[in-house]
């Protein structure tokens, strides 16, 4: 078992249309260990969703080096390894809760495999979703509709969660509610998770580090541990004194960035 999640050197990130590049970020250096809750932070354009799409191998980079795993990002990929929560739940709405959660098993590789429906109830249950399996996503609400993009990111345990931004449109109250479950799924499966998000309180209270992004050019403006001021198993407090002033600092430095 490698010990490193992503590591990336010198990695030139950007898009090619009809032969032009242009760069979104470079000079990529980061080193994710197995296990981390690592969140980012950074202006809207800095290129967040960019760098999870390259880890996620829906985009190739354009120099440098990236592996996951210790591996290439495709083959990781391809042993579903990587898991993909987007900002808005993708579900397909002629498809039942439980068909969406079995949708990578059914498409998602180079052949179809057979799913046990105790692994279905499983990530479920585990979600919160028991009861909800037959109901069509226009019949939840828009915190049910995440969990189901969640338990399907999730119905395959892959080691590398990627989320981008997946609790983006929802009511303070649910948000946090989410987050303490994605907490309590982090603890139980041990799995390494990469979650972007514009909440500053979000990513101060989930993270074990936190990276912040600037634009203009794209590029990683600063990596802060957090560690030093949560407790066991990355908890904390959210009106904890030391919290809040990490928030007003991390947001003066976000100010810098924008
Ligand atoms: N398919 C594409 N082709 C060319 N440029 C793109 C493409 N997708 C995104 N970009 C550009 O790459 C840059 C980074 O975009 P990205 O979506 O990664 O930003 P972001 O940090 O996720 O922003 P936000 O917070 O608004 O989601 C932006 O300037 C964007 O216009
Ligand atoms: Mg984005």
């Amino acid at each position: 078992m490698t010990a490193t999640a992503v590591e990336a050197q010198r990695l030139q990130i950007g898009y090619r249309n009809a032969g032009q590049s242009t760069i979104v970020l470079s000079d990529v250096d980061l080193t994710v260990p197995q296990g981390e809750f690592l969140t980012i932070l950074g202006p809207s354009g800095c290129g967040k969703s960019t760098l999870l799409r390259v880890v996620a191998n829906l985009l190739d980079p354009l120099g440098g080096q990236i592996t996951v795993l210790g591996d290439a990002p495709d083959v990781a990929r391809r042993a579903r390894k990587t898991g993909f929560v987007f900002q808005d739940a993708t579900l397909l709405p002629w498809r039942t809760v439980a068909q969406n959660i079995r949708l990578p098993a059914v498409v998602g590789g180079r052949q179809a495999r057979s799913l046990p429906d105790t692994r279905i109830v499983e990530v479920m249950t585990l979600l919160g979703l028991s009861g909800l399996a037959d109901r069509f996503p226009s019949q939840l609400s828009g915190g049910q509709r995440q969990r189901v993009a969640i338990a399907r990111a999730l119905i395959d345990e892959p080691e590398v969660l990627l989320m981008d931004e997946p609790f983006g449109a929802l009511d303070e109250i649910t948000r946090d509610r989410l987050n303490d479950e994605l907490l309590g799924i982090w603890r139980e499966t041990g799995m390494t998770i990469l979650f972007v998000t514009h909440s500053i309180e979000e990513a101060v209270y989930l993270g074990q580090r936190i990276i912040v992004m600037a634009a203009n050019p794209g590029r990683i403006l600063n990596i802060h541990d957090l560690r030093p001021i949560k407790t066991g198993e990355n908890s904390c407090q959210r009106d904890n004194p030391a919290i809040v002033s990490e928030i007003a600092a991390q947001r003066r430095l976000l100010a810098e960035a924008s």
